[in-house]
């Protein structure tokens, strides 16, 4: 009998493996590059990790604006899996309220920091679970950017439909998924990765693939009826793409 990958009870737990990449290295975590592999950055290297969060929110402003809604100006945002606060700090620039959540308390507790470091007033940051239950407020602003790909995509179908839910009339949502290129998680792959994560002592880091006729049926199912897609490299032979859409 196949078995799916998300059955494998070695790569369920991710949110212990975000939790280690929140205490220890939570830049890395967000940024897979070298020289962000330290609890705490240079001067230098924060001002980097920061500008590409305000480039890459500032291509999708743009792409909302040219292709979506001209008249974009979110009151209300939300980021799922917010890390260390990247996307947070430039949406909390175009958005009345920003909410960042994520599942690790300690990326949260980075992301605050980095928040008074910006003097952003107007960020809500919560410790998540997949419900998003801690949530009562529709948002006409839902963002997520590097996180589905990491959770194992029969869990993270469960998500996105949340984020639809979530997302109120009017509203734009803008997702990315990785489709091709995430390794089949077999067993034995899982053990190898496991053993190699503690020889080196860091966390795992895992992709998984979305199979986009489910992502698009959730889509249509909640209503949506105007959806963009735009191709991404997601590195490593990674393919990807960034959905926006609107309720
Ligand atoms: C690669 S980082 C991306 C952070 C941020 N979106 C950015 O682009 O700067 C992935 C983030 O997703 C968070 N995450 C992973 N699984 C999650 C889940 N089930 N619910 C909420 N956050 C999650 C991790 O803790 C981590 O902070």
């Amino acid at each position: 009998m196949a078995l799916k990958d998300s059955n494998f009870i070695i790569l369920k737990d991710t949110d212990t493996q975000w939790k280690k990449f929140g205490k220890s290295i939570p830049y890395f975590g967000v940024l897979s590059n070298q020289k962000y592999k330290k609890k705490t950055l240079s001067e230098d290297d924060f001002i980097e990790f920061f500008k590409s969060g305000e480039e890459e929110m500032r291509d999708i402003y743009r792409y909302i604006k040219k292709h979506i809604k001209p008249d974009f100006s979110p009151k209300s945002s939300l980021d799922f899996g917010c890390g260390v606060g990247r996307l947070v700090i430039p949406i909390s620039k175009i958005s009345t309220r920003v909410c960042g959540v994520d599942v690790s308390e300690e990326m949260i507790n980075e992301a605050r920091r980095n928040c008074d470091r910006y003097s952003v007033k107007n960020a809500t940051l919560f410790l998540s679970d997949d419900t998003v239950f801690c949530l009562h407020e529709k948002f006409d602003f839902i963002n997520t950017s590097k996180v589905l790909q990491h959770i194992p995509e029969e869990r993270g179908q469960k998500i996105f439909a949340r984020m639809l839910e979530l997302l109120d009339v009017g509203g734009v949502g803008v997702f990315d998924f990785c489709y091709y290129g995430a390794p089949r998680h077999s067993l034995i792959n899982q053990i190898k990765m496991k053993l190699n994560i503690y020889l080196k002592n860091e966390p795992l880091m895992l992709m998984h693939n979305y199979n986009l006729n489910e992502i698009f049926h959730q889509i249509q199912e909640s209503g949506i009826t105007d959806m963009h897609v735009l191709m991404s490299d997601k590195g490593h032979k990674h393919l990807g793409i960034r959905i926006f859409l609107a309720k």
